[in-house]
């Protein structure tokens, strides 16, 4: 299986990428724009659907997202939403963020108005949001600084109601995860999220590892009961 290597991986994902996933002006001129700017290609594609998927399937209306990059993912959420639906995402650099809502002002009035980008570091924008009185999320996907995941993991939580999905994402990072050897930073971050998982008993949850463009890495997702 090894021995067949990762191009014929990635071949398989352009092929599917190909066969079921429409051309979309807004996603391809998103991902050729952060190519453009240097963005590093950590974009959710092709995995882009599944989550939009994943958000339908939910009946979500109100998602929350940590780490906005270029905004892949957030236009593909506010797709999947109702034309009253809103994707909150918060990004911590300036810089990408200038380059999100440009991407997300290119996507078209009917996606642009359902997204809010926070700026700022994250546990300022998430007492900000708790002091505007936030309404609760019918899903959140925790895709920014892995190190502290777990933190944005129990404030998801503690803004959600039965039914709410939280999704992590980049929990297997090419399989790190379970290399006892390795403990850097970003990894210690996944471990933890596995941690306030396995004793959390509001949620019900798995992980899956994925395999493709972007190489091996894997998504935790939990339902909260
Ligand atoms: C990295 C971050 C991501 O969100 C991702 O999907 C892949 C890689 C990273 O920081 O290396
Ligand atoms: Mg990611």
């Amino acid at each position: 299986f090894w021995q067949q290597g990762l191009s014929k991986i990635k071949t398989v994902d352009e092929y599917i990428i190909s066969a079921l996933l429409p051309q979309d002006d807004a996603l391809s001129s998103t991902l050729k724009a952060n190519a453009t700017s240097g963005l590093p290609a950590i974009d959710v594609s092709p995995l882009g659907k599944f989550l939009y998927l994943l958000a339908k399937l939910n009946n979500a209306k109100r998602i929350l997202e940590f780490g906005t990059l270029g905004g892949y993912s957030a236009i593909w959420f506010a797709k999947a939403i109702p034309s009253d639906g809103k994707v909150i995402t918060r990004e911590l650099e300036p810089g990408i963020a200038e380059i999100a809502q440009s991407n997300i002002d290119n996507a078209g009035l009917e996606v642009k108005d359902k997204i809010e980008i926070r700026l700022g570091p994250a546990l300022e924008t998430l007492g900000q949001l708790d002091k505007e009185g936030v309404e609760d999320f019918d899903m959140v996907f925790i895709d920014a600084d892995k190190e502290n995941n777990s933190t944005y993991f129990r404030w998801a939580l503690e803004h959600s109601h039965a039914g709410t999905l939280i999704v992590v994402d980049n929990v297997v990072r090419s399989g790190f995860i379970a290399d006892k050897d390795n403990n850097a930073p970003t990894t210690l971050g996944a471990r933890k999220v596995f941690d306030a998982l396995k004793g959390e008993k509001r949620v019900e949850c798995t992980a899956f590892q994925t395999i493709g463009l972007k190489g091996w890495d894997g998504m935790a997702l939990a339902r909260v009961i």
